[in-house]
């Protein structure tokens, strides 16, 4: 086992009167992938936005609890959520792309926002990111063209290249592959692997094969408890806790069993 980068303790979040996250204590351990399992609705994305302050955004929304970066809890009064944000980046289910701004650009913006200007430093960082995220050999002849001419897989590279530009610590994914098809989806898979070197990385999947492939670890979640964390194959393979083996067997009816 690694050093733990992050622990989740006692933490509870509502979306007004909605309890949906309920009392998860989780360790997520550095280098490593960390997989979110459960069914939908069961706070998966949830769990990502308040890992990294994006939940406060939502009007109503409200978190009691910890989330503890390497010894300082993310909701202490002095800490800036916008800074979390730079450190504990998210990719989206659906890459975010900037319809208006080229490839290289799509790359730059969120560095220009954090205020390097520096044109030099800038295309640095925004090659050594494409070449991180996968993506350089298909996109150097036309770094200036169009971003939104890039494909599925190539867009949610692209948005993964972004997070990384802003040199994250910690990586958050809700279903990075879940709109690409099994090409895309491998690309993606191959550069977590070779990704999770460099970060730690959290991500939501409904994609049990995606999860065997990739993660280290598992934490299944059902009506927003945590039912069982561990590492990943002692999961799929021995699960402890009946509810984990009826969601991995694809039971349906989860609901009436309970
Ligand atoms: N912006 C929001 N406002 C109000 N309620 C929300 C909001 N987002 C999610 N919820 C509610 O919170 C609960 C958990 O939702 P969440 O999106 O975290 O689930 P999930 O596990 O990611 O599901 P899925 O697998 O379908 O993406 C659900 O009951 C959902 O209806
Ligand atoms: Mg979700």
């Amino acid at each position: 086992m690694g050093d733990i980068k992050l622990r989740v303790r006692n933490l509870d979040a509502w979306y007004g009167d909605n309890h949906v996250l309920k009392n998860i204590n989780l360790d997520i351990l550095s280098r490593a992938i960390t997989a979110i399992i459960g069914p939908s609705g069961c706070g998966k994305t949830t769990l990502l936005r308040v890992i990294n302050r994006l939940h406060e955004t939502v009007p109503n929304a409200r978190v009691r609890g910890e989330v503890i970066l390497d010894g300082k809890n993310i909701y202490d009064p002095d800490v800036n959520p916008v800074e979390i944000r730079r450190k504990i980046g998210m990719i989206f289910q659906q890459p975010t792309v900037f319809p208006h701004l080229s490839i290289h650009d799509n790359v730059a913006i969120g560095l220009k926002l954090n205020g390097i200007n520096d044109r030099e430093l800038l295309d640095k960082i925004v090659r050594k990111s494409l070449r991180e995220a996968g993506l350089w050999s298909e996109v150097e002849d036309r770094l200036w063209d169009r971003a939104t001419d890039l494909s599925g897989g190539q867009k949610q590279r692209l948005a993964i290249a972004r997070a990384i530009a802003l040199e994250p610590e910690v990586l958050l994914m809700d279903e990075p592959t879940s709109a690409l098809d099994p090409g895309a989806t491998s690309r993606i898979e191959a550069l977590m692997t070779n990704l999770k070197k460099d970060y730690t990385i959290i991500v939501v999947t409904h994609n049990i094969q995606f999860a065997a492939r990739t993660a280290d670890y598992i934490a299944f979640l059902f009506n927003g408890m945590l039912i069982e964390y561990g590492v990943a194959q002692e999961i799929l393979e021995r699960p402890k806790e009946k509810l984990t083996e009826r969601y991995l067997l694809g039971e349906v009816d989860l609901e009436r069993w309970l």
